[in-house]
């Protein structure tokens, strides 16, 4: 596939992360709320499997599609720059456009370590499965998603890699949305780089909103 094919495809599946991440944020603001809204919201979300299951595939799909793809441009840009690396000087290229692979990595790692933490509840987490609550007081028992939150993000060490986590994202997203508008001409360096601004001002959103939430249950201002 051509370069440019590859960059849609990376700047398309890019975006439906985005919007899927955006979204798991606004819900996740729900745990500064009494229990029973993030409670009623996880349980609502998983009574539909089909909508549920259709969404994983989606997600699931897409982060093969974005990963595959950068790994293909990378094969692309090396064979067009037969030059040994130790002999290229770095060109002005941000931080950060150096940097996403290792950022991307992080934040793989982060998401498996995140699976493993709350959504497959494997050891030493296996606790999580048997957190329960009642909706009202003559509903049935419901996963206590507000207390496995609490009590998965309280150890600081838990916290801090869930910041960590989000250091990656902040990056990985900035460079990407900035990314996305520079392969396809949106960018006219003369004017206002508002392109510029949308994505810091989308990773700062990002970092703080997640980070928000391991924070504020490590100072114990959630319990
Ligand atoms: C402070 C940050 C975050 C918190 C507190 C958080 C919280 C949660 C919780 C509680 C669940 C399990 C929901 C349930 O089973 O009822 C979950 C699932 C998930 N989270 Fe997060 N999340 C955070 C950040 C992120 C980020 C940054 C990403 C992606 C880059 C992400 C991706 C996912 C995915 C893919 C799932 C599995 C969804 C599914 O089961 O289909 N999360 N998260």
């Amino acid at each position: 596939m051509s370069t440019i094919g590859l960059k849609i495809l990376m700047g398309v599946t890019g975006l439906i992360l985005v919007g899927y991440i955006s979204l798991h944020m606004l819900g996740n603001w729900q745990v500064f709320l009494p229990a029973v809204y993030i409670n009623q919201y996880s349980y609502l979300l998983k009574s539909v499997p089909l909508l549920l299951w259709s969404v994983r595939l989606v997600l699931l799909a897409s982060f093969a599609v974005h990963v595959a793809s950068a790994v293909r441009l990378a094969q692309l840009r090396r064979a067009a720059r037969p030059k040994r690396y130790d002999q290229i000087k770095p060109n002005g290229a941000s931080w950060e456009s150096r940097s996403m692979l290792l950022t991307g990595i992080g934040l793989g790692l982060f998401v498996l370590f995140h699976l493993y933490h709350f959504t497959w509840h494997f050891p030493p987490f296996s606790a999580f499965d048997r957190f329960s609550a009642r909706l009202s007081e003559t509903s049935h028992p419901v996963p206590d998603v507000h207390r496995m939150m609490v009590e998965g993000l309280r150890n600081p060490w838990v916290a801090g890699a869930y910041l960590l986590g989000m250091s990656c994202l902040f990056f990985h997203i900035r460079h990407g949305i900035d990314g996305i508008f520079s392969s396809f001409g949106l960018v006219n360096r003369r004017s206002f780089p508002w392109e510029r601004w949308l994505a810091h001002a989308l990773g700062w959103v990002f970092f703080l909103g997640f980070s928000a939430i391991p924070v504020a249950i490590v100072l114990g201002w959630v319990r």
